[in-house]
């Protein structure tokens, strides 16, 4: 089984239409990234759509009182995320005429963007070679590969970001990144996930070893 050709095959026929998929603007996935953490695409999607609209680039963005950024981002919680945003937004704005960095190493220099965020704005807006790992990606590959390592400890970004390394097809981590989170999101569920209706009901190993829900491993801290 070739995983990533058929996760690729699956995400394309059954992808949610999503605005900050159909293009490759790294402001638009930056902002889409930020609203997503903590928060599911059913709520962040309204939010996502005032935003741009309020504030089309980076530099309107930047030129925004931070009371109407924080005003645009009501009810979505978190609010650090938002003054961070705004924060970011001027450096991007003033420092670096409004340039995003073009690189995943030159990205993670940006304040408040981590490895997450920097792989997805680089894979999505430049489909540079490096992986996403959030919490579909841990709970997809700990299934289909029955990796028991605790998803709360040390080492298993480490662990899970090289498996996901190891699965990137080259010149494809846009598509690749995309369809994994999709597929988390959509039908490898953390709760009763359909998995008598799953491409991979051959040769996933939680699921022909029956442990589909005792994965991922998860500590309680
Ligand atoms: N959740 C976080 N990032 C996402 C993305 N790019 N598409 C769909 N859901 C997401």
């Amino acid at each position: 089984m070739n995983f990533p050709k058929v996760l690729i095959q699956w995400y394309l026929q059954n992808k949610r239409d999503l605005p900050w998929r159909n293009d490759t603007n790294p402001y638009t996935i930056w902002l889409s990234e930020i609203m997503l953490q903590q928060t599911r695409v059913a709520q962040g999607l309204p939010y996502f759509l005032r935003f741009t609209e309020s504030f089309p680039t980076v530099f309107d963005l930047a030129n925004a009182d931070e009371e109407d950024v924080l005003k645009l981002w009501q009810g979505l919680g978190y609010y650090s995320r938002a003054r961070n945003l705004h924060k970011t937004a001027k450096q991007i704005a003033f420092e670096l005429n409004g340039e995003f960095p073009k690189t995943y190493s030159a990205l993670l220099h940006l304040k408040g963007i981590g490895e997450y965020t920097a792989g997805a704005i680089a894979s999505f807006a430049y489909n540079e070679n490096v992986p996403v790992v959030d919490g579909n990606v841990y709970r997809v590959l700990s299934r289909y590969f029955d990796v028991e390592t605790d998803i709360a400890s040390a080492g298993a970004k480490k662990e899970f970001t090289q498996l996901a390394v190891a699965l990137l097809p080259k010149g494809q981590a846009n598509l690749f990144n995309q369809a994994i989170m999709e597929f988390g999101a959509l039908q490898c569920v953390p709760k009763n996930p359909d998995c008598g209706n799953c491409v991979f009901n051959g040769s996933c190993l939680a699921l022909q070893k029956k442990k589909v829900t005792q994965l991922p491993v998860k500590s309680k801290k």
